[in-house]
């Protein structure tokens, strides 16, 4: 009889996410001609997949993953609204209530009998995982995030990514700025860290770089563009995180969602150049919004690596039975971490980091 194993992803989706399920795929299929056989199968749309009645599980087949660690997005569908803990459910009056059936999906994953289950996900996902493997089910996490929020390892598949699409992005804004002496403002996503927009402007060669984690003083930007515009160097790109907020402030969020567990963020870029024209700011200013571009299209080859090993790693945590671990990338090697470690902290972009000390050391201003 064959072992089974059931992957699914989760939270928002990353490029490299497919890489990871064909590379557990493929490692399990060596293992079957060598050893023992094995089977992986994939949950469609995260949990909803053994949720849902009727249950959407397929058989993750070689014809179905060939090939498939170039593509972005995830071939097993995503959801960052059905978390089993606090699941949402829209009211008839239009509210949302959020119920816990974590209890029902044990009892429905024990009744399909897999051998191990591999989640790929965020911050949300892991904690997901720390519930479902207290509840007795044999767990391994894969980390996945654009954001590069997770503490426990070093790097994730899907932030270079991001970062190359936000870098391509900023260089062509750059060069219109140039030509009509324009203020420039990029907005990145990143809801509570400024890692793609750190890395974005280090990268781009940007003038001021706005991240959750130190929120900006506008009167100094408005001074500093001037300043700018006063050498005769006149024009300004600035890259601001989706999360970004004035000193005396607050977050800018479009809306709230009907089964969301977050506010929508996005529209800090038009705050700011508002705040920098009340402030005095007499340049012309444009706003541009990356948003979802950041999370599509093809991985990166660093992503694609990063996760095919991750999938890799990810059977073999299940072949040696190390349940409740999560894949990491630590000290340059492939390891795992217990999921409680893997969910203890978030990673914030330190004040006294060597990158915000080294982007300052560059010039750039986060406004503080
Ligand atoms: O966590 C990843 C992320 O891309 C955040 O940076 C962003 O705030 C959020 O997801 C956007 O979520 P959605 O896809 O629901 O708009």
């Amino acid at each position: 009889m064959s072992k089974k194993i059931l992957v699914l992803t989760g939270g928002g989706d990353a490029p490299g996410l497919n890489a990871v399920i064909r590379g557990v795929c493929k490692r399990a299929r060596k293992e079957s001609t060598q050893g023992e056989p094995w089977e992986v199968y994939g949950s469609i749309e995260a949990f909803n997949g053994v949720l849902n009645e009727p249950q959407e599980i397929i058989k993750l087949t070689t014809r179905k993953t060939a090939g498939i660690h170039v593509k972005g997005g995830t071939i097993l569908k995503t959801t960052n609204k059905a978390n089993p803990i606090k699941f949402p459910v829209v009211q008839p009056d239009g509210t949302t209530k959020f119920f816990d059936r974590s209890d029902e999906l044990v009892k429905k994953l024990k009744a399909l009998n897999f051998d191990a289950i591999i989640n790929i996900g965020g911050d949300g996902s892991q904690k997901i995982s720390k519930t479902l493997f207290d509840k007795g089910l044999p767990m391994v996490g894969v980390p996945k995030t654009i954001d590069n929020d997770l503490s426990a390892t070093d790097v994730t598949f899907g932030f270079q990514t991001a970062v190359q699409i936000a870098t391509d992005s900023f260089d062509k804004l750059v060069t219109t700025a140039e030509s009509h002496h324009r203020v420039m403002i990029m907005e990145v996503m990143g809801r509570d860290a400024g890692w793609i927009a750190l890395h974005t402007a280090i990268a781009g060669g940007a003038e001021i770089c706005l991240i959750p984690e130190i929120p900006y003083d506008i009167n100094k930007l408005a001074k500093k563009i001037e300043a700018r515009y006063k050498k005769g160097r006149g024009f300004v790109n600035i890259v601001i995180a989706e999360g970004a907020k004035p000193k005396a402030g607050s977050i800018t969020s479009s809306a709230g969602e009907k089964g969301s567990e977050h506010v929508r963020l996005g529209g800090v870029a038009y705050q700011l150049s508002k705040q920098l024209k009340d402030a005095g700011c007499k340049a012309e200013i444009r706003e541009t919004v990356l948003g979802h571009v950041q999370r599509g299209g093809t991985p990166t080859a660093f992503d694609r690596v990063l996760a095919s090993l991750f999938g890799v790693k990810a059977f073999e945590l299940v072949l040696n039975k190390e349940f409740g671990r999560m894949v990491a990338f630590k000290n340059n090697t492939v390891t795992s971490v217990s999921l409680e470690e893997a969910t203890a902290e978030y990673n914030f972009l330190s004040q006294n980091s060597y990158l915000v000390k080294s982007a300052k050391g560059l010039g750039i201003s986060f406004g503080d």
